[in-house]
């Protein structure tokens, strides 16, 4: 019997500047490892892949090829999947396919074929190019293509990614066959070459943050106290950048603010503020089809 072949959705978003660097993603692959592990560590079978995808990976592969090395050491079997709204981006990709790193044209509507899912999406450097409004939408976009448990990295950071701030959004089950899209958490990290101040995060807010920085804004706000609390442990930094960082995110938490203090991730330039708010529901893409998680 003759069928009609699926027609492919049209990619959602914009082609915008293709500007990436080697190693510019490394610190939130080193996040993920830490933070998520055991979302790498599930098994996908050869033909029902469940995906890490690198969203607007950019002009060339670097990124996509450096996460499949490196969570690939959590995973070696990890599938990983580039993809790019621009064609010639894709097409730079595709000499370095192999069975488990593929690249596709798309957009925050990831192109899957029957039975992939996907388990975890970084979108870096992608979202600062579009006006804020459009931010609520593209998560909620990629969500629905989204396992439950699956985790979305939405965020900014510095040309050279000494530096980044990235949002942390959990896609969870709810009634009904649909998903709740919950802000788990604002991530700030630093390799420390520029120093430490609270301060020298503010150019790398994600889009739903930058204009933000308002007295009467709960972002603003924490600006203000992380950098009161730098100032009250001052005398950390004599110890080195990393205790007076840690000793920063202590004063925090003792301010009332749900910082995550596991030791491991703060000494490597982590500092997690908790959120965990309900964005909104979302209606699963893949109706019953879906498993139930991973
Ligand atoms: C500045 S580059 C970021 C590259 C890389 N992620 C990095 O951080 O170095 C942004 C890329 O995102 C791509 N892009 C923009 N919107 C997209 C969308 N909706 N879906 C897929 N790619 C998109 C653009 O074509 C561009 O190549």
């Amino acid at each position: 019997m003759l069928r009609n072949k699926p027609t492919p959705a049209k990619p959602m978003g914009q082609i915008t500047r293709g500007k990436t660097a080697r190693n510019r993603l490394r610190r939130v692959d080193i996040f993920v490892s830490l933070y998520a592990a055991s979302l790498l560590r599930e098994a996908s079978p050869a033909e029902n892949k469940s995906w890490v995808v690198d969203l607007g990976y950019g002009a060339e592969a670097f990124t996509v090829l450096e996460s499949a090395a490196h969570l690939g050491k959590i995973n070696p079997k990890l599938p990983i999947l580039g993809v790019e709204i621009d064609q010639e981006r894709v097409n730079a990709g595709l000499p370095y396919q192999t069975d488990r790193i593929q690249f596709r044209k798309g957009g925050f509507n990831v192109p899957l074929q029957a039975g992939e899912s996907i388990r975890l999406i970084r979108a870096f450097n992608v979202l600062r190019q579009y006006e804020e409004a459009e931010v609520l939408p593209a998560w909620q976009t990629m969500a629905a293509c989204m396992l439950p448990d699956g985790l979305i990295l939405e965020g900014t950071s510095d040309p050279f990614g000494k530096r980044l701030v990235t949002n942390l959004l959990r896609v969870k089950a709810a009634d009904a066959g649909k998903k709740t899209l919950i802000w788990e958490g604002l991530l700030f990290s630093t390799n420390f070459h520029d120093g430490f101040s609270p301060e020298m995060f503010q150019p790398v807010l994600p889009k739903n943050l930058i204009h933000h920085m308002l007295p009467g804004e709960a972002i603003y706000q924490f600006f203000e106290d992380w950098k009161s609390a730098a100032l009250q442990q001052i005398a950390t930094q004599s110890f080195g950048l990393r205790q007076h960082f840690c000793a920063t995110a202590l004063a925090l938490k003792t301010m009332g603010y749900p910082i995550l203090t596991r030791k491991k991730l703060l000494r490597q330039g982590f500092l997690l503020w908790q959120l965990n708010q309900p964005l909104c529901t979302i209606s699963d893409r893949y109706g019953k089809s879906l498993p139930e998680s991973i």
